[in-house]
């Protein structure tokens, strides 16, 4: 285990790739609530009254109220010194630099990150509960009925569908395309004989497929970093362990402390 003033760089140097992988934990600064723990998420709304397919067709004003409160609590706030670090990092290391994210604020987008995969969807789109229409922007804060329907499934005599937060919930497959880049990522490091890196920050790794990717990378031949509060259960995985707060340890593992 690392204190975070005896954090030394990453070595990122020349050809090295670099995935990164964030939770909830490195918007805690932001002032946004993490999922588990006191005070988490879950502890005030069960997962199952507002975080699957089922609760939503239960009650779809107690789910989107939930969301809207998300959405609320997402807009009050601004990315943090861990975000900005992050998108500078991607600006110095281009195609070297992937970016995954567990998190639905948008604020590592707002900080500037572009090569960006948001693994369990975004607060800031909607998409219909019914047809498969693609994902679009969405800023709206229903919080009860009439809530937001689709208006193609209204036009084409569906009737009413409603529209429902473009995220992922538990019991939901994530997108075929945002895992491909993830493993292509790290694959194309092994074909490229280029040194791989992999870093969590703020995750307690507890939901899959995001916790495994950790062992995956490892058996690419990464090394592994993980950045996080408290120590978590899969701290094991990694063979780094970096007990801090993501605004003090990431730009110090990247090399940007004070940039
Ligand atoms: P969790 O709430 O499970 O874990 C957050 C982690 O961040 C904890 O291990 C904390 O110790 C750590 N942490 C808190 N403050 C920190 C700080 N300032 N700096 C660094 N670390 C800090 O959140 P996630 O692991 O992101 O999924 O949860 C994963 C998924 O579970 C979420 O995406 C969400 C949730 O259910 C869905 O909703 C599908």
């Amino acid at each position: 285990m690392t204190r975070p003033d005896d954090v030394t760089p990453l070595p990122l140097a020349e050809t090295a790739r670099l995935l990164v992988l964030t939770g909830a934990g490195i918007s805690a600064e932001s002032g946004l609530a993490t999922f588990r723990g006191g005070g988490g998420l879950w502890e005030a709304e069960p997962v199952e009254e507002v975080a699957t397919p089922a609760a939503f067709a239960r009650d779809p004003a107690r789910v989107w109220r939930f969301y809207s409160q998300r959405r609320a609590a997402a807009n009050a706030v601004r990315p943090n010194a861990a975000h900005f670090a992050l998108a500078e990092a991607e600006r110095r290391m281009g195609e070297r630099f992937l970016l995954v994210t567990q998190n639905v604020d948008g604020l590592h987008a707002a900080a500037g990150s572009e090569r960006l995969v948001e693994l369990h969807g975004s607060l800031w789109r909607a998409r219909c509960s019914r047809c498969g229409r693609p994902p679009f922007p969405d800023r709206r804060y229903p919080v009860e009925p009439p809530l937001p329907s689709c208006d193609r499934c209204a036009a084409d005599g569906r009737g009413v569908a409603y529209l429902r937060p473009a995220v992922v919930w538990f019991g939901e497959p994530l997108d075929a395309g945002d895992q491909y880049r993830v493993t292509g990522f790290l694959s194309r490091g092994r074909l490229e004989h280029a040194p791989l890196l992999f870093l969590a920050v703020g995750t307690s790794g507890t939901v899959y497929p995001a916790a495994a990717y950790v062992r995956y990378a490892a058996e690419l031949g990464a090394t592994t970093w993980l950045a996080n509060l408290e120590r978590p259960d899969n701290a094991w995985a990694f063979d780094h362990v970096v007990e801090g707060a993501a605004t003090q340890v990431v730009p110090r593992l990247l090399g940007l402390d004070g940039f």
